[in-house]
Parts: C-alpha cells; sequence; structure tokens
C-alpha cells in the first residue's frame, strides 16, 4: 500500500516539474515572439543592410504603411505644416499629358497626388498603384468622389515590376516613394519603360539638406524631435525614425539625377522647394 502511495507523490512530483517546464517554454516562445514582432516593426533604411532582403524590405515597407493607414495623411499635413500639399500640387503642374491620356502614379499612397491629377486634367484617366493595399484602399473609398470613379483605377503593384506594357503611359508620377524602394535602379527602370517617347517621369522626394546652419538643424529635427512628436499623435515613433533615416541615406540631387540617366532618361532636371528639404526631378523619355 505504501508502495502505491510514495509512486503516486513521485508521478504527482513529476507532473508538477513537467507542468513548470511547460511553463517555461511557453514564456521563452512568446518572448521570441516580441522580439520578432519588434524587429518586423520597422524596415531598415541602409540599402547596405545584409540581413534584409529586397523583398522582405518591401514587405515590411508595405507592413509599415498598412499600419498607419489612419494617420498618415493628418500627420503629413502636421509634420510639413501643411508644406506637402503645395509640394505635391508642383508636382501634378509638372506633368504634360499626351496621346495615351493615361497617367500612372506609383506608390500612390492614399491618393493625394492621383486625385490632383484627375482634378487638375479633366481629360485624364489615372491609375494609381500601391504594394499597400489598405492605404489605396482607404484612398479609394474615402477621397474619391462617385464623379471621378470612373477616370481612376487603383492596383497593387510593385513599382519594380509594374503589370502594364510598354508605352502604355505619358507621365508616371511618385510622390515620397522611390526612397522606399529597393532596389530603386529598378524602378526608375520600369518608370521609363511604362512612358511613350517624349513622356516624363515626375518624381517628387525629400533629399538631405546641406544647406549651412539649415541642414544641421533639420537633420536634428528629423532625428530627435520628429520621432518624439509622431509618438504622442500615433503612439509610435518607429515609422519616423525609419523616415528619417530614408531621407538621410537619400542621394543628394545632383546624385539621382545621375541614377536617372544611367536609368535611360535623356533629359533630367531638378528643382528645389522649401530649402531643398523637397525636390522636384523630371526626368523625359527621349
Ligand atoms: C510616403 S508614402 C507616399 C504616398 C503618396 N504618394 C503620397 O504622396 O502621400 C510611400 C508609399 O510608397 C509605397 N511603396 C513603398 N515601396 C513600394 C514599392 N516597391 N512599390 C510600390 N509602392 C511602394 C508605400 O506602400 C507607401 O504607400
Amino acid at each position: 500500500m505504501s508502495d502505491v502511495k510514495s509512486e503516486a507523490a513521485r508521478l504527482r512530483e513529476e507532473a508538477r516539474k513537467l507542468e513548470e517546464q511547460a511553463k517555461r517554454l511557453e514564456a521563452a516562445e512568446a518572448t521570441r515572439e516580441d522580439v520578432t514582432a519588434t524587429n518586423k516593426a520597422l524596415p531598415s533604411a541602409n540599402p547596405e543592410a545584409p540581413a534584409q532582403s529586397d523583398d522582405q524590405h518591401t514587405e515590411d515597407v508595405a507592413e509599415m504603411f498598412g499600419r498607419m493607414t489612419k494617420w498618415y495623411d493628418l500627420q503629413n499635413r502636421v509634420f510639413s505644416l501643411w508644406l506637402d500639399c503645395w509640394w505635391r500640387r508642383n508636382l501634378v503642374r509638372s506633368v504634360v499629358p499626351g496621346p495615351t491620356k493615361h497617367v500612372i502614379d506609383m506608390a500612390a499612397g492614399t491618393l493625394d497626388v492621383s486625385l490632383a491629377l484627375l482634378r487638375r486634367y479633366p481629360e485624364l484617366r489615372v491609375t494609381a498603384t500601391d504594394i499597400c493595399e489598405p492605404m489605396l484602399r482607404y484612398g479609394m473609398e474615402k477621397k474619391v468622389c462617385p464623379t471621378e470613379r470612373a477616370r481612376i483605377t487603383s492596383m497593387v503593384a510593385d513599382a519594380r515590376h509594374m503589370p502594364f506594357e510598354d508605352g502604355c503611359a505619358d507621365a508616371v508620377t511618385i510622390a515620397f516613394g522611390i526612397r522606399n524602394v529597393r532596389p530603386r535602379m529598378d524602378a526608375l527602370r520600369e518608370m521609363h519603360r511604362l512612358l511613350v517617347p517624349g513622356g516624363r517621369a515626375c518624381i517628387l522626394e525629400f533629399a538631405p539638406v546641406s544647406t549651412p546652419v539649415f541642414g544641421p538643424f533639420y537633420h536634428w529635427y528629423l532625428k530627435h524631435i520628429m520621432p518624439r512628436l509622431a509618438k504622442l499623435v500615433s503612439s509610435s515613433d518607429s515609422a519616423f525614425s525609419y523616415f528619417a533615416e530614408t531621407i538621410e541615406t537619400f542621394p543628394k540631387p545632383a546624385d539621382f539625377s545621375e541614377e536617372l540617366r544611367e536609368a535611360g532618361f535623356s533629359f533630367v532636371q531638378h528643382i528645389p522647394f522649401t530649402l531643398g528639404v523637397a525636390n522636384i526631378h523630371i526626368a523625359v523619355r527621349g
């Protein structure tokens, strides 16, 4: 009888130990998942980063913008002091409609540029493309008027491999999107391929600012102040650290012009706005 009792006690002790071990394993697994999620939250802005493939980077960027969709327009306005609307308006003015009456807005996000194109050029059709479906859906559902629907199509598509035939557009626009694309050259070549001869790639993008006094102040603000302000507005500062890094690692306008020539464009020009904080690059297919 006592043998049975002591065997039961031994089994109970064994069960207790197994239960503790299971709890420890569960806790370790949860920690590992947390670490993975934290790493995933922020794509790397460094094109040399060895651990992250270009496709993984693209996926992480799409997820990051998907998470911030709701706040995206408001953050743009507040952090640029509404200058972003003026920069985009100038981008849209640089477009010249041609024989196809079709413009592709790459990395269209919540459709600010696509809509400005529709409203300025009533004869145009616009195809808005992006890798982030929630951003496009938000734009289509919340911002496009019923009368505009027949002239705009939205499509999930990667700027590096666009599902359209050669020479199908008079212009390709991309606002604040190109610095997220890796490798950038693939998207620039795609823009060139999609254009009719004489067609324009119109690119709006931030750049590192090298102006004395304002340049260092601007970069200090980007790195140290903006992520803190962003945390107040959206409870996340990681997207804004990524935002600052992508600006700092983006080529200066003259170097970016060289990349556009390398992609095949025959005429390239850039116009600086707001002390060079943003630049419009116009590149013409020969
Ligand atoms: C800063 S937002 C700009 C959105 C919009 N053009 C604007 O002016 O507000 C950058 C956008 O680029 C998109 N993007 C990033 N990488 C991309 C890629 N490889 N192909 C297409 N879109 C991309 C993101 O999903 C995001 O919507």
